[in-house]
C-alpha cells in the first residue's frame, strides 16, 4: 500500500506528465502552422512519448493500490518565438521534469519506499536522455541561426520520428 505522502506526490507528477503531453502537443500545432512539419511530427511523437509516462505512473498508482485522482491541466503556452525558442523551452522544460523526479525519488528514500525507488529508476534514466536530445537540438538550432536551408535540412531530419512504446 503506498503511504498518502507518495501517493500525493505520484498523482502530482500524472498532472506534471499530463501537463508535459499538453505542452508538446502545443507545439506541435505551432511547427505545423509555421511550415515546419518535420518539428511538427517530432513534438507529437514527444507528446505521445509523455502520455505514456502518464500511463506508467497511472498504472503503478494502480497497482500499489492507491488512488489516481486526475485534476485540471494548466493550459501551455500557444505560441513561441521561434524554432530555437520552442526547443529551448523544451530543455528547460524537461530539466524541470528532471527536479520533480529527483524530488520524488528523494521523498521515496525518506519514507523508506524501496518499491517506488525502483520503479522511479526508470525515469531517472529517461530524463538523461531527454535533457540530452532537446540540449542537441537546441545547439543545432543554434549553429544554424537564420539560415533556412539549415532549417530545412533540421525539419526533414526530425520528421523521421516515430514514437515507439518501449518494450515493458
Ligand atoms: Fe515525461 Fe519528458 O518527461
Amino acid at each position: 500500500m503506498l503511504k498518502p505522502s507518495l501517493e500525493k506526490a505520484l498523482n502530482d507528477q500524472i498532472n506534471a506528465e499530463l501537463y508535459s503531453a499538453y505542452m508538446y502537443l502545443s507545439m506541435s500545432a505551432w511547427f505545423d502552422a509555421a511550415g515546419l512539419p518535420g518539428m511538427a511530427k517530432w513534438m507529437k511523437a514527444q507528446y505521445q512519448e509523455e502520455m505514456f509516462h502518464v500511463d506508467k505512473f497511472f498504472h503503478y498508482v494502480l497497482e500499489r493500490g492507491g488512488k489516481v485522482t486526475l485534476r485540471a491541466i494548466e493550459a501551455p503556452p500557444t505560441e513561441w518565438a521561434s524554432a530555437l525558442d520552442a526547443f529551448e523551452k523544451t530543455l528547460s522544460h524537461e530539466q524541470f521534469v528532471t527536479s520533480l523526479i529527483n524530488e520524488l525519488a528523494s521523498l521515496c528514500m525518506d519514507e523508506r519506499d524501496h518499491a517506488t525507488l525502483n520503479f522511479l529508476q526508470w525515469f531517472i534514466a529517461e530524463q538523461v536522455e531527454e535533457e540530452a536530445i532537446a540540449g542537441e537540438l537546441v545547439s543545432q538550432l543554434r549553429m544554424v541561426g537564420q539560415s533556412g536551408h539549415g532549417m530545412l535540412m533540421i525539419d526533414r531530419e526530425l520528421g523521421v520520428r516515430v514514437f515507439t512504446p518501449p518494450v515493458q
